[in-house]
């Protein structure tokens, strides 16, 4: 008699216990992390961003998905690479839509003072960082004062 049913009954039981659990494990995983790794440091800043953000914005970093507003990695960071370079520039962009509003669209003082800072640390850190960390320790980064809206 043929061993063969059995081993391909083998192979298909391994692929059942292995590969699925495996496949199942990573999308939950994706559905919390957005799969960009969050350094301790800044779950703070996530967290905000995740409950004042997320109805109008998609952020990978803080696993938001909102359609109102513009997608904030691609909006940001349209070649997808970020860069400490960039951080200042990216948190003042932030800061100013947070602080003076955006066009009458984005309502100006969603957050203030030390949250939109910290919200906006985060959203400069890990715009675009999708499969990666933040560009920056957002605790030593460089954080301009927020501008005069006029
Ligand atoms: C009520 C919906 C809404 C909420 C909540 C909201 N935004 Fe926005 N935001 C918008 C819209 C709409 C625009 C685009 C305005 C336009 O350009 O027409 C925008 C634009 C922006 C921009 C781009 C500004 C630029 O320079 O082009 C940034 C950055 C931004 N939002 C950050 C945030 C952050 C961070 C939060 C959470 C603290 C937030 N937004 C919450 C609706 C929202």
């Amino acid at each position: 008699m043929s061993k063969r049913p059995f081993v391909i009954f083998g192979a298909f039981a391994a692929i059942c216990v292995l590969v699925i659990p495996f496949i199942a494990l990573g999308k939950a995983g994706d559905a919390q992390s957005g799969d960009v790794q969050v350094a301790a440091r800044d779950e703070g800043g996530k967290a905000l961003v995740f409950e004042n953000c997320g109805q109008c914005h998609t952020l990978a970093a803080a696993g938001i998905d909102g359609i109102v507003g513009p997608n904030l990695d691609q909006l940001l960071v349209p070649s997808g690479a970020n860069s400490a370079q960039m951080y200042e520039g990216l948190y003042t962009r932030v800061i100013q839509a947070l602080t003076c509003g955006v066009k009458g669209r984005m309502p100006k003082g969603i957050l203030v003072g030390d949250e939109a800072e910290s919200a906006a640390a985060f959203v400069a850190a890990y715009a675009g960082q999708i499969g990666k960390g933040p560009t920056v320790d957002t605790t030593t980064a460089q954080h301009p004062d927020p501008p005069d809206c006029g």
